[in-house]
């Protein structure tokens, strides 16, 4: 039996593919510890966007010269690139869209619209970013559904006894659920939850907004129905995104955005719509974008997604050892084994905004507020938190200089 051995991120070498590091704050780079918010993209992403702008560019699917071709083919093999990434069965069960937030409203209105109904229940979770919990609430309300969601314990972990509870209320037509908690790190079961939908006859949609980034991902083994994240979390443009949908479902549905290219025949008295993923894709596209998406994806692939789980596991479990030598710090959310790249915590009375202020003028850059998670903080007795997350360049040295940083916030303010 050969054994693939586990490959180790070299983060020096990452590091040299990020020019933002090339920026000084009083001598030093910033240490980037916001993530979570928006990843920073390598140069092959950057100078790939601006080849494409120079040698590739016009309109897709619609030119018959050369350029429109470079431009048709190179969104298509980023397609292909996303189809791969999530081990979809086909290129037609991959949506562009312009984010996880885009991609999850068009399953909630062009699914939820027309499936949804009073005696039915929708179900999400206390976890959820707004991103999620958002669009299920709006369409539950307008469909007139149940909108139910699964509580959060103390420590930041779904309670799972509670589905037996939520079962009860009616026909469970929607699992709706994020992967990874942007606010707390929590790593949830969506396997179970996937599983649990499947039971009850319901659709799952996974928020894999904060998990594509950090782990690998396959849609076939995960067995969920859709499944949507955002380019810009990991490493590539921003305003780019996509849906994974299965394809007997997609063609079911409804469309979501009406206009060019997504239709077959437009007549006074009928339109018809096109075929997948075309029927999902209204109005030109984010071409550019979506070929920087593909090429974030080649990057992440070449150092190994298994990789870059590892060296987060290992860089929040070295932040969890240490942040609590900051006196008065209070950390929120689930131990490291069920965690990503993700910590968050207040220091004793100062406001978060306060502490993310101070350490941004020692070139730490983090995050405060709700984190668009307000049901979870209300839940957690809290109106905001300052957090810090990891990524690939992220280094031990750099959740050093957040220690140091929050003793400086300690003494300044404490
Ligand atoms: N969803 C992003 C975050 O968690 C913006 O910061």
């Amino acid at each position: 039996m050969t054994v693939t051995p586990q490959r180790i991120l070299d983060v020096e070498a990452v590091r040299a593919d990020f020019p933002f590091l090339e920026e000084f704050v009083d001598g030093r780079p910033f240490a980037f510890l916001d993530s979570a918010a928006s990843a920073q993209k390598p140069r092959q992403v950057i100078d790939g966007l601006a080849d494409f702008y120079r040698h590739s560019y016009a309109n897709v699917h619609r030119g018959v010269y050369a350029l429109a071709d470079r431009a048709t083919a190179g969104y298509e093999d980023a397609r292909e690139k996303v189809r791969a990434f999530l081990n979809a069965a086909s290129e037609r069960e991959i949506i562009f869209t312009r984010g996880t937030t885009e991609g999850i409203n068009l399953v909630a209105y062009a699914w939820g619209l027309d499936n949804l109904g009073p005696g039915d229940v929708v179900v999400a979770t206390d976890l959820d970013h707004h991103s999620n919990f958002v669009p299920w609430q709006y369409i539950a309300g307008r469909s007139g559904a149940t909108f139910a969601t699964i509580p959060v314990d103390d420590a930041g972990d779904l309670v799972l006894e509670e589905l037996d509870r939520i079962a009860g209320l009616g026909r469970i037509k929607v699992v709706a659920a994020g992967w990874v908690s942007n606010a707390l790190g929590t790593v949830n079961p969506v396997e179970l939850l996937v599983a649990w939908a499947k039971e009850h006859g319901a659709i799952s949609v996974i928020d894999a907004a904060q998990a594509a980034p950090h782990r690998a991902i396959d849609v076939q083994a995960l067995g969920c129905d859709f499944l949507a994240l955002s380019a810009h979390k990991l490493c590539g443009p921003t305003s780019v995104g996509a849906l994974y949908g299965r394809a007997e479902l997609l063609e079911r549905m409804s469309p979501f955005q009406l206009g060019g290219h997504m239709i077959r025949q437009v007549r006074h008295d009928r339109t018809t719509w096109g075929e997948l993923p075309a029927k999902f894709e209204a109005g030109t596209a984010s071409i550019v974008e979506a070929v920087g998406f593909g090429l974030a994806i080649d990057y992440l692939q070449d150092i190994g997604l298994d990789a870059i789980e590892a060296h987060e596991h290992a860089l929040v479990e070295y932040a969890l050892e240490r942040l609590p030598e900051v006196p008065g710090i209070t950390l929120y959310g689930p131990p490291a084994s069920r965690r990503a790249g993700v910590v968050a915590f207040n220091l004793g009375d100062i406001h978060p905004h306060d502490v993310a202020q101070v350490l941004g003028f020692e070139g730490v850059c983090i995050r405060a507020g709700h984190h668009c998670t307000q049901p979870l903080l209300r839940r957690l007795d809290l109106a905001a938190t300052n957090r810090a997350s990891f990524y690939l360049y992220t280094t031990r040295a750099e959740i050093d200089r957040l220690v140091d940083g929050l003793h400086l916030v300690s003494g300044k303010l404490g």
